[in-house]
């Protein structure tokens, strides 16, 4: 009798072993879940390789790793990522962005009415949510959570043409600050892209996670996310193995758009300098703005940048025309070094350091105590920015991974761990907090 039981096991055992090392020989399994970062201004999709145990950010037919976040209605179709980018300056009341901002998200109609006037489209109040009024040749709303769907779908068809296979499974970070409602209609925007979502993870703990902070000894992590238009620092704190958010705070009007305004700002003046006018014109205007952003994208890597821009400017009398002012083609050239650009910047960059320190005072943290640094957001890869951070924590930030694409890269191993990936092992990687109050500096 206790023969016959150890010869079953023995043959189950047996089994077993020859499935598990069968399975080192096979073609590595294609993953089945998705990770995805719905982004206020981009979004990025990201899988972990069984095989190799590499997390892959997905590009499109063109190598982008990320797509706008903007939404597009013509007459004929919905257009999402690029595409609706390059119908913005035409068809700008029917090109929805920041959709972010507003999901799942009730408003004072006040309130609402305040955010809408910054956008070219028409945010709506329907009983406290916002939605967005489409009019092609037809009029109709929108939500928030279908054009997070939009978004999705578009990156669900990315993968899976990279893939060659069907996707239905995702994993989705959303901001540490969103309530459980934002949660649930961040969710019910997946659902509509045709996606069941197996866990929702916080954009700062996929951070920490794409470090690899997740299976080695640290207590305490310090996320610093600066973007385009926002900062969001957390503070975490690692119990168990799992991560726990202690404390948020930060500016929900600094980013990288105020940097590039005061470069704006200076070559403006320089403009007015040079040839006693400012740029008036609109066009001017937008191709000064767009030399300055990529002057101050240069400057992160190159030490000074030339910016040389055509403008037609309203110069006066100089052809004695009758009106005295007549638009007259200039060259623009200015050289700019990069500590001009931080000396025009410097009390922005200050700023980042205040809810540093409201983290740490709620998180009751010594800054010594913080094992680790975790820089997200393009804007953190300004040189200066990172000197500030590491001078103040007298210690280097990790920086390894591209921090636009940090958080999708911890949301790919995720969906790595959630899709049961060997030999991936399984942690748990989050514990949620309830109670936290976010500090915001304007
Ligand atoms: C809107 O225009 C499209 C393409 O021109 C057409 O297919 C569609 O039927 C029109 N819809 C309405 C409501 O007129
Ligand atoms: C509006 O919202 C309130 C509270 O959330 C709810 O009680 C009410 O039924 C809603 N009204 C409509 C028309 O949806
Ligand atoms: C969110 O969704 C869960 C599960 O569907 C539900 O139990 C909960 O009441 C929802 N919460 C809010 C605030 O919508
Ligand atoms: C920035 O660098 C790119 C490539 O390195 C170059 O093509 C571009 O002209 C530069 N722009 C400025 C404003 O220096
Ligand atoms: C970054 O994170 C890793 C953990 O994966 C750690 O070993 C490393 O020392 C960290 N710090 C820096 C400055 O890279």
């Amino acid at each position: 009798m206790s023969g016959e039981v150890s010869m079953i096991g023995s043959v189950i055992l047996a089994l077993f072993l020859a499935g598990y090392l069968g399975q080192q020989y096979l073609p590595p399994p294609k993953p089945r879940v998705i990770g995805l970062d719905l982004g206020t201004t981009f979004c990025s999709v990201g899988v972990f390789h069984p095989g190799s145990g590499e997390v892959e950010v997905l590009a499109d037919e063109e190598g982008r790793k990320s797509i706008p976040s903007a939404v597009s209605f013509t007459t004929t179709a919905v257009l999402a990522g690029h595409d609706a980018v390059d119908l913005a300056s035409t068809n700008p009341q029917n090109t929805v962005y920041d959709a972010k901002r507003f999901i799942g998200k009730l408003f004072d109609p006040e309130l609402l009415e305040q955010e809408s006037a910054r956008y070219p489209f028409k945010v709506i109040n329907n009983n406290g949510s916002a939605e967005f009024l489409i009019s092609t040749n037809q009029t109709f709303t929108v939500s928030p959570e279908f054009i997070g769907s939009r978004l999705l779908l578009k990156m669900r068809k990315m993968a899976e043409k990279q893939l060659g296979v069907p996707i239905q499974k995702a994993v989705i970070s959303v901001p540490a600050e969103f309530d459980e409602r934002q949660r649930n209609y961040t969710v019910k925007a997946a659902n509509l892209a045709g996606l069941e979502v197996l866990r929702v993870i916080n954009e700062p703990t996929a951070a920490a996670m794409a470090y690899g902070l997740h299976k080695v000894d640290v207590s305490n992590v310090l996320v610093v996310d600066l973007g385009g238009g926002t900062l969001d620092v957390s503070l975490l704190n690692k119990q168990g193995g799992m991560f726990f958010t202690r404390a948020m705070a930060g500016n929900s009007k600094l980013g990288g758009q105020d940097f590039s305004q005061r470069l704006l700002q200076y070559t403006t003046e320089r403009v007015r300098q040079e040839f006693g006018v400012p740029p008036t014109l609109k066009e001017d205007i937008h191709r000064l703005r767009q030399s300055v952003e990529a002057a101050k994208l240069n400057l992160t890597l190159q030490p000074s940048v030339t910016i040389s821009v055509q403008l037609l400017l309203q110069t006066h009398g100089s052809s004695g025309s009758p009106e005295g002012s007549v638009p007259t083609p200039v060259l623009f050239q200015a050289v700019i070094h990069r500590e001009l650009f931080e000396e025009l910047n410097e009390d922005l960059f200050k700023k980042i350091l205040a809810p540093v320190e409201t983290v740490l005072a709620e998180g009751r943290l010594e800054k010594e105590e913080v094992d680790e640094i975790v820089l997200v957001g393009g804007s953190t890869r300004i040189p200066r920015i990172r000197r500030l951070i590491a001078e103040y924590f007298g210690k280097e930030p990790n920086t390894s991974v591209d921090p636009d694409l940090a958080v999708v890269t911890g949301v790919a191993l995720q969906a790595g761990i959630m899709g049961g990936s060997w030999p991936l092992q399984v942690s748990a990687i989050e514990i949620p907090n309830r109670n936290l109050r976010k500090t915001n500096f304007t």
